[in-house]
């Protein structure tokens, strides 16, 4: 199609130029123009006048034509990526997360777009996302990786603020200081952005009178953590979990399970994790407003320690660009992954405005967003490597952009 618009209005015009007095052979030419015109013109009408109509076909659902799986897609090196990005100047990210300042070399790390198959994500527009949520409270809860989130969210929206100042924390607290509760407010939209640090969700207590020695923690299941209350009432609650649900970060730290005032020193991690979920759902149905309230789950953000474990060596400082291997380990789906969604299918069933954030895949192709080694400030040279964290800007970038994109399809 191309190819004949260039290349026929130089035909016309020869034609039409050497022939002064139409002959048989020119009609013939005539006749053909005129016939690949009107042609050309048809397809013209039928691509670009006929698709409005389309959309306006009854069992046409226009939402669902904007609707795209995120998800699933590659990453492509852009260098005019991002059009408009904060820098570690952005007084709300942590030291561990500005890896250039505690010296990483390379930059290529930020110069990564991720392109979905099958569509585009919308172009992160920081003055219209903060225009949309005027008057709103929005909620980040769960671990330091919903942090990581937070953070990059807060310099993605500062970007599209003219008087710096007016963006602060709400009791004056730095953010450097890592406190359970954080508030940042926008106050020229009288928006209020949140992160509450509730790793397992749910209570971590001290173990009942009558455990036995091995039991340090009790991490009780059917009790959401006490920060929940605050969380009433807001607009929109991004949850983040499952970073601390491994056999690691629970048994081997002498941290168990108890339900119902009992511990239950058998419970496996992934069913924990389930009723953890289930104790959420059940505040979410009791708490907060199915009309109004917006629900993320974010998925799994996957680590990538080579060689080793988080605390045996594993490092992450051997590469500078994303995986390209779609077998490698990581890509794997975890189990917690389904967890979640089936509970995100249980609260649509029950008319809630839920969405699954699913970031794991696209998070497992970047083996080279981690801080690895460059860690903040202090931390001794022998400390591990932080393959589970990630420097900003950097990836979380992308969750955002696809929260924001999740948050126009559902008209926010
Ligand atoms: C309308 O949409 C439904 C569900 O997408 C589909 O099953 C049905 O065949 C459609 N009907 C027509 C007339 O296109
Ligand atoms: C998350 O997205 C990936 C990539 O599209 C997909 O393979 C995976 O099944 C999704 N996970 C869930 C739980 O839907
Ligand atoms: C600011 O936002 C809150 C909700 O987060 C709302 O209750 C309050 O009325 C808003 N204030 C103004 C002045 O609009
Ligand atoms: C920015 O906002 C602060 C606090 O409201 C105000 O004192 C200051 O004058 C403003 N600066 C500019 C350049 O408008
Ligand atoms: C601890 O005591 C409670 C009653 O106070 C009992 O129900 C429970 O079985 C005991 N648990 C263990 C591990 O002994
Ligand atoms: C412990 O949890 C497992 C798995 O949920 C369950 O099958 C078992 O009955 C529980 N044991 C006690 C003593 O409650």
């Amino acid at each position: 199609m191309d190819l004949h618009q260039e290349t026929q209005p130089q035909k016309v015009f020869h034609i039409l130029s050497v022939s002064t007095f139409p002959n048989k052979k020119d009609v013939v030419a005539y006749a053909l123009i005129i016939l690949f015109i009107s042609l050309l013109v048809t397809s013209i009408v039928f691509c670009n006048l006929l698709t409005p109509p389309l959309l306006l076909l009854p069992n046409f659902s226009f939402s669902k034509t904007l609707s795209c799986d995120y998800s699933n897609g590659k990453w492509v090196s852009d260098e005019n990526y991002p059009t408009r990005k904060y820098t570690e100047d952005c007084p709300f990210l942590d030291p561990g997360f500005q890896c250039r300042r505690n010296g990483r070399p390379d930059l290529g790390y930020v110069k990564w777009r991720w392109q979905p198959h099958g569509c585009n994500l919308p172009r992160f527009d920081a003055k219209d996302f903060l225009e949309r949520s005027r008057n709103r409270r929005m909620v980040f809860a769960g671990d330091s990786i919903g942090r990581n989130q937070w953070e990059s969210l807060l310099c993605m929206l500062s970007e599209g603020v003219s008087n710096r100042s007016r963006v602060y924390e709400e009791r004056g607290n730095p953010i450097t200081k890592h406190k359970g509760f954080l508030s940042i407010r926008f106050q020229d939209y009288n928006l209020s952005i949140q992160y509450y640090r509730v790793p397992f969700l749910v209570v971590i207590d001290d173990p009942p009178e009558n455990a036995s020695q091995q039991v340090r923690r009790a991490i009780r299941v059917d009790k959401l953590h006490r920060f929940s209350s605050k969380w009433v009432g807001a607009d929109v609650l991004v949850f983040s979990a499952g970073h601390w649900w491994t056999h690691h970060k629970t048994h081997k730290m002498g941290w168990y399970f108890q339900e119902e005032g009992r511990l239950n020193m058998t419970m496996d991690v992934m069913e924990a994790f389930g009723k953890s979920l289930q104790t959420l759902k059940s505040w979410v149905f009791k708490n907060c407003d199915p009309k109004t309230t917006r629900i993320f789950f974010r998925s799994y953000s996957p680590v990538h320690f080579r060689g080793g474990e988080w605390n045996t060596g594993g490092r992450c400082d051997l590469s500078n660009a994303p995986e390209t291997d779609h077998l490698k380990p990581e890509v794997n789906e975890p189990l917690n992954n389904q967890i979640i969604k089936n509970m995100v299918k249980e609260m649509e069933t029950a008319k809630r405005k839920v969405q699954f954030l699913n970031i794991t895949y696209l998070t497992a192709m970047r083996k080279d967003g981690h801080p690895s080694r460059h860690r903040e400030p202090g931390t001794p040279a022998k400390a591990p490597q932080d393959c589970s964290h990630w420097c900003l800007p950097g990836v979380p970038d992308t969750w955002n952009e696809l929260l924001y994109a999740q948050l126009l399809s559902g008209a926010w």
